[in-house]
């Protein structure tokens, strides 16, 4: 008998979302920060953003689940490992993913928080992409949840209007057809980047004190301009990069699917990739920058409003705090 080896590639093959109901629009906004609406849409692309109320990151979390698994025949219990993307976990430990497991009844896996802020959706897809090609699992969970109003100023108008709250789900299966699923990754970390974009309290470094507090070191701190020039080159290189490294032409790609930080950086990045505006997907006017979640809100909704289909191919990317950033490629799997 001839031994074949074949290698396992992981696919997406459900894939699900939680929105909260609450909007915080611009106008509210400008009620409590010098800004205006005219500022914010013509410099970010954000129109409004959802904001949970009761809950926290694995109540999110637990609902994109709960949504994603109405539409699978996968049953919870059948999870072998679930990773949750976030920079807003419950608690720094236990992991959000044990609160997850356990919320969703998916009594046989384990899991872990992966920490990459923006690109932390990236990281935690190839990394599930990766446990499922070694052959040793089956079924993984990759969420992104972030409750960024957790960890958002609103007195402070260069990050208030950007950040919002949302959750997202996708379920990785192996599949035996080469032509479909996550075929490469280009992920990076430099972490000479730390003090543009950080949350400097909470940790060992600085642990929480009434010092820490009164200085507002639990919030978002971010240098938006130092960002915004290391993103637009970081996110638009890597997507051009990997086209190339795949041999693949602007009209082989049916979607960029950018992580949702700034309308200009995706306007940037598709630029420099050669594709159109409408192959690009967009929920930031509707959401904001929802950190992890961004990338499987789009990959969600667009599959859900029929625009994506099986054999498309796609580029997701992203950058991030850290720095962190890079893009995968893949082919969408699902009918
Ligand atoms: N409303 C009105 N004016 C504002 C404002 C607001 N909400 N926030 C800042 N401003 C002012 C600034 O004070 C500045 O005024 P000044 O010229 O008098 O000093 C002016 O607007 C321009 O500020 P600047 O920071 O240069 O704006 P920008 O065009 O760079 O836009 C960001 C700011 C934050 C939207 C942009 O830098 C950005 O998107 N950065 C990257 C974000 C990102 O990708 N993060 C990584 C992933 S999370």
């Amino acid at each position: 008998m001839q031994f074949q080896n074949k290698k396992k590639v992981a696919t997406i093959t459900a894939v699900g979302m939680y929105v909260p109901e609450k909007i915080l629009d611009n106008k509210y906004l400008e009620s409590i920060v010098d800004t205006s609406d005219e500022w914010i849409m013509t410099r970010t692309g954000i129109r409004e953003r959802r904001i949970m109320e009761n809950g926290a990151t694995s109540d999110m979390a637990v609902k994109a689940c709960e949504d994603l698994f109405k539409t699978t025949s996968v049953k919870p219990e059948e999870i072998d490992v679930i990773i949750v993307a976030t920079v807003t976990p419950d608690m720094l430990f236990p992991a959000t993913a044990c609160l997850v497991q356990e919320k969703i009844g998916a009594t046989k896996a384990w899991g872990f928080d992966l920490s990459a802020a923006c690109s932390a959706f990236l990281f935690a897809l190839q990394t599930g992409a990766s446990l499922i090609e070694s052959g040793t699992y089956k079924k993984v969970l990759v969420i992104g949840s972030d409750k960024m109003s957790s960890i958002v100023d609103y007195t402070d108008r260069n990050t208030c209007i950007l950040f919002g709250d949302l959750a997202s789900a996708v379920l990785l299966e192996p599949t035996e057809n080469q032509n479909i699923g996550i075929k490469d990754s280009m992920l990076f970390s430099d972490g000479s980047g730390k003090d543009a974009l950080q949350m400097k309290a909470g940790g060992s470094l600085n642990p929480a004190s009434h010092e820490t507090i009164d200085k507002k070191w639990h919030y978002i701190y971010q240098d938006g301009k130092a960002v915004f020039k290391v993103a637009v080159k970081g996110m638009a290189d890597v997507s051009y990069e990997i086209m190339k490294r795949n041999n693949l032409t602007s009209d082989d790609v049916a979607y960029l699917v950018p992580h949702q930080a700034n309308l200009r950086i995706i306007d940037a990045t598709a630029e420099r990739m050669g594709i159109s505006k409408e192959k690009v997907m967009i929920n930031i006017d509707r959401y904001g920058n929802t950190t992890a979640a961004t990338i499987p809100s789009c990959l969600t909704e667009y599959y859900r409003d029929g625009k994506i289909k099986k054999g498309d191919n796609l580029i997701l990317a992203a950058f991030g705090a850290g720095y962190t950033w890079g893009a995968i490629y893949l082919t969408w799997g699902l009918d």
